[in-house]
């Protein structure tokens, strides 16, 4: 089988090709061939298959990005919430433009393809006391939500007409983010962790008993996974899925780290950042998440595994990435 990777160079993209490579396979099927696409040129993992990078942009989808005979389509290119925020048509034009492109290329392939696209939770609102149902309306608080949730009706509406097969995804905040801080205002979810595994003070700007609603690196790879090999048969017009994360507070997060790291939230400082808190403090905490399980979709481990998977997995790739001791 042949797979496509939008947005191959990011932090996601990078884990699913890596585990798409080490395994060979998806769904029983034999991986034939891998493409990586993203507007930072992809670097190929090694593979017993052939990888191919190409660079561009999503907006306007080179053919290459995902070739004729693609079976299956992971589009995680994006524009995140705080960036889609500050520039509204940077926003637009690559979650909802570069969107259609996938699906206007995916209309010309032989055989459509399953496409497993990575909403968010941002596309809802409703707060911090809010226990959504799997059937819940999507009524996003901010610019990247209701990109995502646009993106997801068209999504939906293609698979119904048969161009694709889309699963929509909505991740919860993935965390541990290795690496570098990036724009999205979730960001200092996996700040509070990694930059202390790190030996860095780092901001705090919400309270200790703010609940968010998380899933780790490893469990989100397993999902997009699982997402492209479920059958849709039963998923009716309704692609969507809140897959089972984690409803956790901040300071949860914290004994978490304690624990694998004694002291280490020492270098955690409440700063209060009241623009990071408006947006944040919108997304709802808690999902029933009935039909995910219903489906298939592996429920998460303790946070303190998440942690440990962190310092694992990411750690030492994040401190030599950042040029630290
Ligand atoms: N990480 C999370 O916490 C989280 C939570 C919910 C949803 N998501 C979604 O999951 C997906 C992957 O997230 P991530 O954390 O890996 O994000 P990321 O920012 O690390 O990766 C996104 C990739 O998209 C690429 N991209 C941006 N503009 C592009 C363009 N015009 N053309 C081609 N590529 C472009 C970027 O270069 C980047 O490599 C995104 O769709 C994101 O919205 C992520």
């Amino acid at each position: 089988m042949h797979i496509s990777i939008l947005g191959g160079s990011g932090f996601l993209g990078r884990k699913v090709a890596a585990r798409l490579a080490a395994d060979g396979q998806l769904g029983g099927r034999d991986i034939t061939a891998l493409s990586l696409f993203d507007i930072v040129p992809p670097t190929a993992p090694a593979a017993r298959f052939p990888v191919h990078c190409v660079g561009g942009d999503i907006a306007a989808l080179p053919d290459a990005a995902i070739p004729d005979g693609t079976d299956v389509v992971f589009h995680l290119a994006a524009v995140v919430s705080a960036a889609a925020e500050a520039d509204y048509e940077l926003g637009r034009r690559v979650n909802v433009h570069g969107t259609e492109a996938v699906i206007d290329r995916c209309r010309r392939l032989a055989t459509p393809p399953r496409v497993v696209f990575t909403s968010s939770v941002a596309s809802f609102s409703g707060g911090q006391a809010a226990k959504l149902a799997d059937d819940a309306r999507q009524v996003p608080a901010n610019s990247y939500g209701s990109q995502k949730a646009a993106a997801e009706l068209f999504l939906a509406d293609a698979s119904r007409r048969g161009f694709l097969d889309a699963v929509n995804l909505r991740l919860p905040t993935v965390v541990v983010r290795p690496g570098r801080p990036n724009k999205a205002a979730s960001g200092f979810f996996s700040g509070i962790v990694r930059e202390p595994l790190l030996g860095l003070a780092t901001d705090l700007p919400v309270p200790p008993d703010f609940v968010v609603w998380i899933a780790s690196p490893r469990r989100a790879v397993d999902w997009l996974l699982h997402a492209a090999s479920i059958a849709t048969t039963t998923m009716g017009v309704d692609r969507g899925i809140n897959p089972p994360g984690l409803s956790v507070t901040v300071a949860s997060i914290l004994n978490a780290l304690d624990a694998v790291r004694p002291g280490a939230s020492a270098l955690v400082r409440r700063v209060f950042d009241p623009d990071i808190e408006k947006i944040v403090a919108g997304w709802p905490a808690t999902f029933e998440q009935l039909r995910a399980r219903s489906l298939g979709f592996q429920a998460h481990e303790p946070l303190v595994e998440l942690v440990r998977a962190f310092v694992a997995d990411d750690l030492e790739a994040t401190r030599q990435e950042r040029g630290l001791a």
